[in-house]
């Protein structure tokens, strides 16, 4: 059973079963999260910055590579929309994209 920790969120843990769901789909049982274009993978909104387990992600997808080539997605960052997740990770949300009306860490 995979958990979700967001470190700057209070170390909120999401533990989620085996089927493969979006990162996105797993954060927003537990929070409010950041996804203007609705998941679609054509804005950098949902975007969160991995700091362990990037190999429990899915690889990268067409979007997310476009975006890295645009230097608007930086190599530990992935679009949670489009990442699925198969094992244990740790995530930050970015500045720019944290919420107003949630209380972050850092
Ligand atoms: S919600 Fe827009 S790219 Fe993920």
């Amino acid at each position: 059973m995979p958990t979700v920790k967001i470190v700057n969120l209070q170390s909120k843990s999401i533990h989620c079963d085996d089927k493969r769901e979006s990162l996105l789909d797993i954060l927003l049982t537990a929070t409010d999260w950041m996804h203007a274009c609705g998941a679609k993978g054509r804005c950098t909104t949902c975007k969160a910055k991995i700091v362990a387990g990037m190999e429990h992600l899915s690889p990268r997808t067409r979007p997310e590579l476009q975006y890295a080539k645009l230097n608007k997605l930086r190599e530990d960052e992935r679009l949670t929309c489009q990442a699925q997740v198969s094992g244990d990770i740790e995530v930050k949300v970015p500045k720019e994209t944290q919420l107003p009306h949630l209380t972050y860490t850092e």
